[in-house]
């Protein structure tokens, strides 16, 4: 493999719209390791430019909140208030918000949580959970299910003296927070057993579309081909959401067996922007690493 690129060619190639997508998803992942202010610069450049396609501005939200830095706030704010965006940018928007955690976002997160779209509303309730609990001083990081992963999540994990059996039935129960049924979906994937990805898969039956594609997300994550056949149970659905089937394309790129390739590669074709470049996005990273 090359050397590393440079912060220049990063810039360049993230900032050029013409440049391959595959390219440009790598300069994302690049800048998001340096993880300095003038990276962090770059990427908000990067997102606030509406030329750009739902799907490279919603994966630029996330990272952008993974940095965990105040600095992003302002114009993560915008995006959330801007009803005009698209929904998965506002989305992911929202969702940094929770992760940096700033106070000064609390206003903005309890407004939006009464957004007229679902995804919205619910991702914004979901940060004013997070950012409550960081808040709270009943957090004790050393009793929860240890995250492997590293990313900033949605929601902390649960304590590990839950039985997987107590939170597969947590995950399940629709009468519970979104909050607390995200806790108990992170717990699982930290588990990452068997019996733990495929509780998780059950839960694709949800009424939540924010649910199910985070669901998917943490598959993709957990990288346990046990949960191929749910994903691409996902993927195939024209009627699902298209922000699941995303998660659900990405995540069989993550796997990257034969099987995942295959369907991936049929999919590449489809009708939904978001879904023909997840899968395009996903065949390129399966290369990459081959
Ligand atoms: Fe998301
Ligand atoms: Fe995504």
């Amino acid at each position: 493999m090359s050397s590393e690129p440079s912060f220049d060619q990063l810039r360049s190639s993230l900032l050029n719209l013409s440049e391959p997508m595959g390219k440009r998803t790598r300069a994302v992942f690049y800048l998001r390791t340096r993880g300095g202010r003038d990276d962090l610069n770059v990427l908000l450049q990067a997102l606030v430019n509406k030329a750009d396609s739902e799907l490279m501005r919603h994966e630029l939200a996330y990272v952008i909140g993974q940095f965990q830095d105040s600095h992003a706030c302002a114009t993560l704010e915008a995006i959330v208030a801007d009803e005009l965006d698209e929904c998965m940018v506002r989305h992911e928007a929202a969702e940094a918000l929770g992760a940096i955690g700033d106070k000064r976002s609390l206003d903005i997160l309890e407004k939006y949580s009464n957004d007229p779209a679902p995804e919205i509303a619910e991702t914004c309730q979901l940060a004013l959970g997070l950012i409550k609990y960081k808040n709270s001083s009943v957090q004790e990081e050393a009793l929860l299910d240890r995250n492997p992963y590293r990313s900033v999540d949605p929601a902390p994990a649960m304590e590990k003296t839950k039985s997987t059996t107590e939170l597969k039935q947590i995950l399940l129960d629709p009468s519970r927070s979104l909050f607390e049924r995200y806790r108990a979906m992170f717990s699982l994937r930290n588990r990452n057993t068997e019996e733990a990805a495929l509780a998780l898969g059950e839960a694709f039956n949800d009424n939540s579309a924010l649910f199910r594609h985070e669901i998917a997300y943490v598959m993709g994550q957990m990288i346990n081909p046990v949960t191929v056949p749910a994903l691409k149970k996902v993927l195939i659905d024209d009627k699902e959401h298209k922000m699941v089937r995303h998660e659900a394309a990405e995540a069989l790129g993550a796997i990257g067996t034969p099987e995942c390739e295959e369907i991936l590669q049929k999919y590449v074709k489809d009708d939904q922007q978001v879904v023909r470049e997840s899968c395009e996005v996903a065949l390129d990273i399966i290369d990459y690493w081959k």
